[in-house]
């Protein structure tokens, strides 16, 4: 298994350039079950999770090409993506692809919404907490659909199609918004998703899928109203930037010093971490080329976050944000409130020689004046990251094992951070 060592302490000076948000890919690709057209999606990270999903979609029978070439003909995964699903050949998504990737579970809507069935197992994921899908479920049966569990797989039904309804969340879902989104498009009537995730990646879906000719209005806001239509046909769009990538090396930057420029990054997507970022003591100059992140010297503050829903902060930045106060000049309190179980990174920053107390769902951090390189190991993708941004300003070499968890997520990482200066490499094996 691949590692990366990092020898913390220079400052990173240089630009980074955003890939395509995971997040928004993901959903979009499975998006291309829903017509016999062609969908073609621009600005696709290079990233195992891709890789993963585009089996899980030829499973089904989704034809790709990858700028143009077919399958096989490249050897990483490309920038454009052209994906046709003329006919579906199977509706099931077994546990070997399922199981090693949560968002895969999502293809159960539009194959449910095109086929009137699917069977999908149930899926697997980062070991963040339970995460159910009995919120995915609850959406397409107010759909019309019928759900039962049979030996570790939902199998989902709606032989006479799907119809409209009103979909009320008891908690935001991201995964929920979009599987509901994709089902009550080809639905027939009308829908309303209440108490819907307003992140940015619903938004680009939303957006795409009415590229794709579907009714859609309030995306970006908690009530969602979906008109069905009969079918859906091809489209080109682009993936938007990494809201989570942008954050990290935010973060990066923050933790190591410097001054970086993260090209093509957009500030709307991520407000309310750049203004944490702005109140720990780093200046946030937004601008049309991105996002420039600058610490040159000043101390790192101590600030309390609380996770949340879009537009608060995200999860996903819980982590990156934690190492990042490990250095801070006073204590600082970090709450997770979306996922339980989501401190798995804690025990890995105290190897660095961070001081972090856990209380429920809250970690108090106090700043120490230096970390130390150590070995630790990579337990989630964000959480495997955040060991990074430790290790960049940690004294000594820091090993990271584990590190396929990065490449579901990071596109590039290490050469990223290496032209900004950073002594960060890939041992094979
Ligand atoms: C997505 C993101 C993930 C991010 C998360 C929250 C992708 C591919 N993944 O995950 O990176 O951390 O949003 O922003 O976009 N829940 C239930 N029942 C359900 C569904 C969810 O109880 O049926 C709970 C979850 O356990 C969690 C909360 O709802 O506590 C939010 O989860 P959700 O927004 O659905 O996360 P994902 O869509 O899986």
């Amino acid at each position: 298994m691949d590692r990366i060592r990092i020898v913390g302490g220079p400052e990173l000076h240089g630009v980074i350039p955003i890939s395509g948000a995971k997040n928004a890919a993901l959903p979009l690709m499975i998006a291309s079950l829903l017509t016999n057209e062609t969908l073609t999606l621009e600005n696709v990270p290079r990233l195992a999770d891709i890789t993963a999903l585009l089996r899980i979609l030829q499973n089904h029978g989704v034809d790709y090409k990858i700028d143009g070439k077919r399958p096989g003909e490249v050897q990483t995964t490309g920038r454009t993506l052209h994906l046709q699903a003329a006919a579906i050949v199977d509706t099931t998504a077994p546990y070997d692809l399922v199981s090693k990737m949560r968002a895969s579970f999502w293809v159960v809507a539009p194959l449910l919404a095109r086929m009137g069935e699917a069977k999908v197992s149930l899926p697997g994921g980062c070991a963040i907490g339970t995460r159910p899908v009995d919120f995915l479920l609850m959406a397409l049966e107010k759909l019309g659909a019928s759900i039962e569990i049979e030996a570790g797989y939902v199998v989902a039904k709606a032989r006479k199609g799907l119809r409209g309804g009103e979909i009320v969340f008891p908690k935001v879902t991201v995964g929920g918004t979009h599987t509901a989104l994709m089902a009550a498009s080809l639905a027939h009537g009308d829908t309303t998703i209440h108490n819907a995730a307003r992140e940015p990646e619903i938004v680009d879906l939303a957006d795409c899928l009415v590229k794709m000719g579907a009714k859609i209005k309030g995306a970006g806001t908690s009530t969602i109203e979906i008109s069905g239509v009969a079918r859906l046909g091809g489209a080109r769009h682009a993936v938007l930037p990494d809201r989570i990538e942008t954050g990290t090396y935010a973060m990066a930057v923050a933790m190591a010093g410097g001054d970086v420029l993260l090209e093509g990054a957009r500030p709307e997507l991520l407000q309310s971490a750049l203004d944490t970022l702005t109140a720990s003591g780093v200046d946030i100059i937004s601008s049309n080329e991105g996002i420039r992140v600058r610490r040159n010297g000043a101390p790192i503050m101590p600030v309390d976050v609380s996770t949340d829903p879009f537009p608060g902060f995200p999860t996903d930045l819980q982590a990156q944000f934690m190492a990042l106060m490990t250095r801070a000049k006073g204590a600082s309190r970090i709450t997770e409130t979306i996922f339980e179980n989501r401190f798995m990174h804690v025990q890995e920053l105290a190897r660095f020689g961070a001081k972090i107390r856990l209380d429920n769902d809250m970690a108090i951090v106090t700043g120490v004046e230096k970390l130390t390189g150590a070995p630790v190991m990579a337990t989630d993708l964000r959480a495997s990251v955040s060991l990074v941004i430790a290790a960049l300003a940690a004294e000594g070499e820091t090993m990271v094992h584990r590190v396929y968890h990065l490449d579901r997520g990071f596109e590039h990482l290490e050469q990223k951070l290496v032209a900004c200066g950073a002594v960060i490499e890939r041992l094979a094996g």
